[in-house]
Order: C-alpha cells, then structure tokens, then sequence
C-alpha cells in the first residue's frame, strides 16, 4: 500500500484550515509539514505554535520534516503539538543514534531525512532504529524544484538495503504523476507531494492521478 502525503508548503498560508480539510476529502492519508529555520535552508517556514494549531483541525496523521541546523529543542515540542512521525536530516545530527532515541522516547515514528548528495552508507548504522527513510528527491527549501532522477535508484538500494525490515520509504520532491510509478516500483511506500497536488484546483483529481501513477508501479 502506497500513501500520499500532501505538502502543505505548497498550500495558501492564508487558509490552511481549508487547505486541509480539501486534501483531506479528496484522499489524503498524512500531512508532511515542513520546518524550515533558514539556516540549514534558505527558507524559513512555521514551528511548532503554528502546528499545534492545524494538529486541532487536521484528521490524518502529521508528519514533520526538520531542515533545520538544530533539530533537538523541536523535539518534545513537536510531540506534545500532535505530530505522529518525525524525520531529522542526517547531515545535521553528530549524534544522530542519540537524536533518534529522542524521537522514540516523545513516542514519535522516527524517521532520517537524506539529501541527495547524502550516500546511504550514512543510514547503515541506524537504519534497524528507524520507522522510515526521507528520500530527498531535490534539494531541500522549496517547493516546486525538478526531480533528481538518480532518486529512483537511491530508492532501489535502500529498499535492497533495508531487506526483511518494515521501512516505509517516503520520497519527498518533484514527485507528480510522471515520477510516482517508477519511485513505487522502486520501492517508495509514502509519496509527498507539495506543487503536484496544492498547484492544481481539483486536489481530488490531483490525488487519483498520483494514487493511478502509483499503482502502475506497483503492477
Ligand atoms: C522541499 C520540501 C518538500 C516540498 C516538496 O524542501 O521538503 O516537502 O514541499 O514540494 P514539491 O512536491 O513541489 O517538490
Ligand atoms: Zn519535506
């Protein structure tokens, strides 16, 4: 089963109540927050006040994704805000086995985010701790970039690499309805998708393209 994770830095910040509610309808299962700080990325974006308040509106889970130099005082927070799962970059964290505890023990999924310049080899050492890998498909701080194409083989390996391990792979970046079967028949089990699904007016219609792309991979 493959789960679409609209987002929301694509969404109108001026209405994001409704923004929610409208890819709630039409089929989203999370909802992937991005937290910038304008350090580790040239974007800055919205903490934890702000998502404690649309954790009060949304349904589905929340998904956090940290681009941010320190990720640690954000930690608790975010998990008395209502966030299911968290993922923290590798480039960031000197003592990531530690950061990774911290997650599990605020009762997190506990998720590392990779950029794409970021081998793999850096997840060896912890991948057994981990719910899920954050495949970034471009380079993180904004929306709306091209796909790295090398991302679906990234995926091919760290599926090989994961083996007989309940990894949820999620790729965030570029993906649209052109990417979405080949990283799934890769083995990406949660897409998020920010300007394929918020740049279009029919978020219903949006979503089954991406759910149809999906499955063609996994055919
Ligand atoms: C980029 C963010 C993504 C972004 C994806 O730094 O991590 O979550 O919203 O946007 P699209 O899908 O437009 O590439
Ligand atoms: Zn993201």
């Amino acid at each position: 089963m493959v789960r679409l994770a609209p987002s929301l830095l694509s969404a109108d910040f001026a209405r994001l109540a409704d923004e929610i509610a409208d890819v709630e309808r039409a089929g989203a299962d999370l909802l992937h927050l991005d937290v910038m700080d304008g350090h580790f990325v040239p974007n800055l974006t919205f903490g934890p006040p702000v998502i404690a308040a649309l954790a009060r509106v949304a349904t589905v889970p929340l998904d956090a994704h940290l681009m941010v130099t320190d990720p640690h005082p954000l930690i608790p927070e975010l998990a008395a805000a209502g966030v299911r799962r968290t993922a923290v970059h590798v480039e960031t964290c000197a003592h990531l086995h530690r950061t990774l505890a911290m997650i599990r023990s605020a009762d997190m999924e506990v998720g590392v985010a990779v950029n794409p310049a970021t081998s793999l080899i850096q997840l060896d050492e912890v991948l057994a701790e981990l719910d899920f890998v954050l495949v970034m498909s471009v380079n993180p701080g904004f929306g709306g970039q091209s796909f790295i194409p090398a991302s679906v083989d990234k995926v091919r390996r760290l599926r090989e690499m994961a083996g007989d391990q309940n990894l949820d792979i999620s790729v965030d970046g570029g993906v649209d309805r052109e990417t979405a079967g080949p990283l799934v028949a890769a083995g990406a089990t949660t897409l998020i998708a920010g300007s394929a699904v918020f740049g279009k007016d029919d978020r219903a219609l949006a979503l089954d393209e991406l759910r149809a792309s999906a499955h063609q991979g996994i055919a």
